[in-house]
């Protein structure tokens, strides 16, 4: 099909495949995400039930080529799977777009045939999870200080450094380590090494307690003196920075959809409540405070589609969506936090309590705001492109 036709026509409707996608994402993320979805929060742990039911589903390598046991789907698809999820869990959506985009995406593009062979398929299966390794105590925004260094043995590297927030730390089984093996070279001399865990010298630190997305874990990582055999490098020598850069503008995306689904779950939580609660003899939808409320909170959560949309088929057909991708994240994630706030007050005390599920989509909103670039990140990116 040619989508560019589709695209310029200004067809918004989704494709039949498209809608199977969001049925599937929808059915999972209602029928069994959303049971336990606070007692998961609270507990800050995530059902390894579930993780193997979203690898069975198909939704840990969706952009996967079938040939190395993905779904073969585009970006659009993708971004709805997410937006489903998102709406009720998005702790299960960080994982999923991890997975995805920062990790398979990644491996698919810049590996070999044998990495593939060797990690992408049991990623791709959903078999094993993956962790994006960038971030370090001193590096996160500035994400061309590494300090972690990889310094070539010969045969192997010898890595040793600590990275930080890094999601599915302890879940994981795979992750993708920066670390700079040339420092007199910045950004230019650092590599990206497939690190497995169980390597002597890895081990996993700390896990965060955090605001939101409590039921991932994120952890600090650490390496003493682990040997990484060569053959783990992605791609030609030094060529770290650019696979991480450009991993993560496809991952904006995908963040992105996950902030639309936050805003658009609580969304429509907002507007259910506001039919069934009566204030003053009548549902509170029929005061006008309230229909203003929720008429804005639809105007701006269809913008973020919009924009997720377009950032995900320029994408797919090959074209540029940097600035795009960047400006789907900045904006949708905005839009979270004012939805998810405005959802809080639509729903009064009942808001505040976790029962509501809205408090929870408020706290999860708020690092769509930070991670996988902050916002102010987001707009570095996009400022540098409106000057190309
Ligand atoms: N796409 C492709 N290449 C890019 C790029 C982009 N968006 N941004 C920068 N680059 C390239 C530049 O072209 C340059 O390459 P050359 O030298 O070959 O021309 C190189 O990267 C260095 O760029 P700059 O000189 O512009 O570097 P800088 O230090 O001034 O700025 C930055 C770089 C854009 C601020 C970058 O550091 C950045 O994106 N920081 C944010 C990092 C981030 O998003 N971290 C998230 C961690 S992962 C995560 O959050 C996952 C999770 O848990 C869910």
């Amino acid at each position: 099909m040619d989508m560019t036709a589709e695209w310029t026509g200004m067809d918004f409707n989704l494709s039949e495949e498209h809608k199977a996608v969001q049925e599937a994402a929808r059915d999972f993320a209602q029928n069994e995400l959303l049971p336990g979805v606070i007692e998961r929060d609270d507990v800050q742990k995530f059902d390894p039930t579930l993780l193997r039911r979203m690898g069975d589903l198909g939704f840990m390598g969706m952009m996967v080529s079938p040939e190395y046991g993905g779904g073969g789907m585009d970006t659009v698809s993708y971004a709805i799977a997410i937006e489903e999820l998102s709406k009720v869990d998005a702790s299960a959506s960080v994982i999923m777009s991890v997975n995805n985009s920062l990790v398979c995406w990644g491996l698919e593009k810049y590996g070999n045939e044998d990495q593939k062979q060797k990690y992408l398929t049991r990623l791709a299966a959903g078999e094993v999870v993956g962790a994006f390794c960038l971030s370090e105590p001193e590096a996160g925004s500035d994400a061309t200080s590494q300090h972690t260094t990889a310094e070539d043995k010969g045969d192997y590297y010898l890595l040793n450094g600590t990275k930080n927030w890094i999601t599915n730390g302890n879940t994981a089984s795979i992750y993708l380590v920066m670390a700079q093996t040339y420092p007199e070279k910045r950004h230019k001399g650092i590599n990206c090494l497939i690190v497995e865990k169980g390597m002597e010298g890895f081990s996993v630190g700390k896990k965060e307690d955090k605001m939101g997305i409590r039921a991932s874990d994120t952890h600090s990582l650490m390496f003493t003196d682990v040997k990484v055999p060569k053959e783990n490098r992605i791609g030609e020598d030094g060529m770290g920075f650019k696979f991480a850069m450009s991993t993560l503008n496809g991952g904006r995306i995908g963040i992105a959809a996950q902030a639309l689904g936050i805003a658009a779950g609580a969304y429509e939580l907002a507007l259910a409540y506001s039919l069934q609660r009566k204030t003053f003899a009548k549902p509170i939808f029929e005061h006008q405070a309230i229909q203003f409320k929720l008429a804005e909170m639809a105007t701006r959560i269809e913008a973020a589609r919009l924009l997720v949309y377009k950032a995900a088929r320029l994408k797919d057909e090959g074209k540029e969506f940097v600035k795009e991708a960047a400006m789907a994240k900045l904006y949708a994630s905005d839009v979270a936090m004012w939805v998810t706030t405005e959802a809080v007050q639509v729903h009064g005390g009942y808001g505040y309590v976790k029962e509501y599920h809205v408090e929870r989509l408020m706290r999860d909103a708020k690092i769509t705001q930070i991670y996988e670039g902050t916002s102010e990140i987001q707009k570095i990116v996009i400022a540098r492109e409106l000057l190309k």
